[in-house]
C-alpha cells in the first residue's frame, strides 16, 4: 500500500491562522506536531510503501522541510503550478506511481484531519486494503452527527461478502442543507470522510470513463516531469489547462463500483474554529485555550494567543484567535462565514 498525501488546499475557514502562504495543513493547531506530519505518522505499525506527497508548488519548501524535520523518507513530492482540486492532484500521483510498471494500492490522505482512534484507523485501512486489491474504489465512512452541508453522503447499500465493506448504493458530493436534513434523519447515510483505497490503475480507468479530459491533460502534464531535488515538477503550460472538479464530483459520485468501510475513529476534518474546540481538551469552563490568556466568567469558547495577551470577560461561545498582524472574534456558531472575510481581502488585493 502506498499513500497518497493530498496538500493542496487552502484551508480558509481557518483564517487568520491559516493563510495562503502557510495553510492549515502545516499549523500545529492539534498535537506539537503539523497536521501533515501527524498525517504520517498516524501510519506508524501498519506497513506501507514510500508515500507521495502533491502539494502547490508555492508551499514546496514548507512541505519537504517539514517532512525532514519529522524523518520522513518519501518518494516525490509532486508540484502542483495551480490547484485543480484533488480529481488531476491524485491522477498525478496516480500516473507517478505506475511509472516504472507497478500497481499499488493507494491510501489516499487528507493533509489536515485529526483521527484520535488508531488503531480503528489501521483496522479499516486493513479491511479497505482487501477490498482495493478487488478492484473496488473504497471509501471511509463516518457516522453523522448533523447536517453538515460541507461533506460527501454515502448511502449504504449491501454488505460485501467475505469483508467488512458494503457497496456504495449512492453517492452524493456536499448535499444542500434540506437534502442532508433528509439523509440524516433517514439513518441510511455515511460521511465521506475524504480519504479513499483503489489500485493506481483503477482510479485512472475511472478517470478515463468519467472525466477523460482531465485524465488526458494530467498524462501530458506529467510526460513533461522534472525531477528537481525531491521535487517533481509538471508541466505548468499544460496543467494549467487541466478542468478544476474533485474526486468526489468527478470519481467517486459516477462509479459503479465504490465501496465503504464504516471508520468509527474519532475523525475530524477540523474544517473550522469550531470543530476545532469539538475535538480538543476542554477546561471545567467548557474553554480550550491556546497562549496566554485570563478568562473571567466565559464559558465554550476558543481562544488562541500567538504573541499577545487576550483577556475575556462575561462572554461565552466566543472565537478570538490572535497572530502578529490580525484577530479574529467571532461567534462559534457562525465561524463558516470566516471564509467571506477572507473572500473580502482578496478582493482588497
Ligand atoms: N494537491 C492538492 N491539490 N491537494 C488539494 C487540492 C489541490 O488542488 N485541493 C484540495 N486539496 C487537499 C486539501 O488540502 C485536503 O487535504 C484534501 O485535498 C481535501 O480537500 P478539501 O478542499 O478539504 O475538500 P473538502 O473538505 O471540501 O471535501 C472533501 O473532504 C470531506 C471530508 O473532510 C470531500 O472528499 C468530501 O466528500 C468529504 O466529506
Ligand atoms: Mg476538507
Amino acid at each position: 500500500m502506498k499513500p497518497i498525501v493530498m496538500a493542496g488546499g487552502t484551508g480558509s475557514r481557518l483564517w487568520p491562522k491559516s493563510r495562503a502562504a502557510f495553510p492549515k495543513q502545516f499549523l500545529t493547531l492539534t498535537s506539537e506536531h503539523s497536521m501533515l506530519q501527524d498525517t504520517l505518522s498516524r501510519l506508524t505499525g501498519i506497513e506501507h510503501e514510500a508515500p507521495v506527497f502533491v502539494c502547490n508548488d508555492a508551499h514546496r519548501f514548507i512541505v519537504a522541510e517539514q517532512l525532514l524535520q519529522a524523518g520522513i523518507q518519501h518518494d516525490g513530492i509532486l508540484l502542483e503550478p495551480v490547484g485543480r482540486n484533488t480529481a488531476p492532484a491524485i491522477a498525478l500521483a496516480a500516473l507517478h506511481a505506475t511509472q516504472n510498471g507497478e500497481d499499488p494500492v493507494l491510501l489516499v490522505l487528507a493533509a489536515d484531519h485529526l483521527i484520535e482512534n488508531i488503531a480503528a484507523f489501521h483496522a479499516a485501512i486493513r479491511h479497505a486494503e482487501s477490498l482495493a486489491k478487488q478492484d473496488k474504489l473504497v471509501t471511509f465512512g463516518i457516522v453523522p452527527t448533523c447536517a453538515h452541508t460541507g461533506y460527501g453522503y454515502i448511502r449504504q447499500g449491501n454488505a460485501i461478502e467475505n469483508s467488512q465493506g458494503y457497496s456504495v448504493a449512492e453517492f452524493v458530493e456536499k448535499p444542500d442543507l434540506a437534502t442532508a436534513e433528509q439523509y440524516l434523519a433517514s439513518g441510511a447515510y455515511l460521511w465521506n470522510s475524504g480519504m479513499f483505497m483503489f489500485k493506481a490503475s483503477r482510479y485512472l480507468q475511472e478517470l478515463e470513463k468519467h472525466a477523460p479530459d482531465i485524465l488526458t491533460i494530467c498524462r501530458q502534464a506529467i510526460a513533461s516531469e522534472s525531477q528537481d531535488l525531491d521535487f517533481v515538477r509538471v508541466d505548468s503550460d499544460i496543467f494549467a489547462g487541466c478542468p478544476s472538479d474533485s474526486i468526489d464530483y468527478a470519481v467517486m459520485e459516477k462509479t459503479q463500483d465504490a465501496a465503504v468501510i464504516p471508520l468509527d475513529a474519532g475523525w475530524s476534518d477540523v474544517g473550522s474554529w469550531s470543530s476545532l474546540w469539538e475535538v480538543q481538551k476542554k477546561d471545567a469552563n467548557g474553554n480550550v485555550v491556546r497562549g496566554d490568556a485570563i478568562l473571567e466568567n466565559v464559558h465554550n469558547s476558543y481562544i488562541n494567543a500567538e504573541q499577545r495577551l487576550i483577556a475575556l470577560v462575561g462572554i461565552d461561545d466566543v472565537v478570538v484567535v490572535e497572530t502578529k498582524d490580525a484577530i479574529l472574534v467571532a461567534h462559534k456558531d457562525k465561524v463558516q462565514d470566516i471564509k467571506k472575510v477572507v473572500d473580502t481581502l482578496k478582493a482588497q488585493q
